[in-house]
């Protein structure tokens, strides 16, 4: 089965409206059809960037409400990102999850919103130094991904991406070593493939976590790594372009 590779860019609380243009700019010409490549900057910035971006690259939001459009303040519902002209939003991010306390639950309720209004969702799952530590990466990941299979089955990772993201590896500059990596995609894989395989073997699996130019081309040689998702990195469009290029 091949898929092709996708890059993901995900620059959290970072930028300005200056760095789309420049960004964007950087990318015009510089990328293989090869590989997908998509930015999600934050809300402010997607129709600047959305706007410059060159034709083929995807834009991406990096989180979405988990309600329809109503009384709900302060938050962007799934279809306001699709009309923005987003293809794709980051749900369950370790820092989603760390800082504001998002379940797996509410995680999956995410993913199926953004699926409802056409967006491809990145699921992120990962564990942390402690679960890792304590030899839990394998059961943290699983029920991660899993909380989604049992809301609306394993056929909704049909055109949805899995994002693992080691949460210790995250702005450290640390990152899992390749056959580390390796073997958590092999194993959210594999197990997505029980109930759906067909399913699985199309799912693009990124790796994220100081992805940079200099280590990327190891990892995504690795046969279930699918392509990266970029926090730090994608900020820099030299290092970026590098990362993309690293992945096709
Ligand atoms: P860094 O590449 O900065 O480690 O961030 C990874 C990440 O969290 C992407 O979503």
């Amino acid at each position: 089965m091949t898929r092709t590779p996708l890059v993901a860019g995900n620059w959290k609380m970072n930028g300005r409206r200056g760095l789309a243009g420049e960004i964007a700019a950087a990318l015009t010409g510089s990328l293989s059809e090869n590989v997908e490549v998509a930015l999600c900057p934050p809300y402010p910035y997607l129709v600047a960037l959305g706007d410059a971006l060159p034709a083929g690259v995807g834009l991406g939001a990096q989180d979405v409400c988990d309600h329809q459009d109503g009384a709900f303040t302060g938050e962007v519902s799934a279809e306001m990102l699709a009309d923005l002209g987003c293809r794709y939003v980051i749900v369950g991010h370790s820092e989603r999850r760390e800082y504001y306390g998002e379940s797996d639950d509410l995680v999956a309720s995410k993913f199926l919103r953004a699926r409802e209004a056409g967006l491809v969702p990145i699921l992120c799952v990962g564990e942390t130094l402690r679960q890792r530590e304590a030899g839990d990466t394998e059961q943290v990941v699983v029920q991660q991904m899993m909380t989604v299979v049992e809301a609306a089955g394993a056929g909704a990772f049909e055109n949805a991406v899995l994002a693992y993201e080691p949460v210790w590896a995250i702005g450290t500059g640390l990152t899992a070593s390749p056959e580390e990596a390796q073997a958590v995609h092999a194993l959210l894989r594999g197990t997505l493939a029980k109930s759906a395989p067909e399913v699985a073997a199309k799912m693009r699996l990124l790796y994220g976590g100081s992805v940079k130019a200099d280590n990327a081309a190891p990892l995504f040689a690795q046969p279930d790594i699918d392509g990266g998702l970029i926090g730090g990195a994608s900020l820099k469009a030299d290092e970026f372009i590098a990362i993309c290029r690293a992945a096709g």
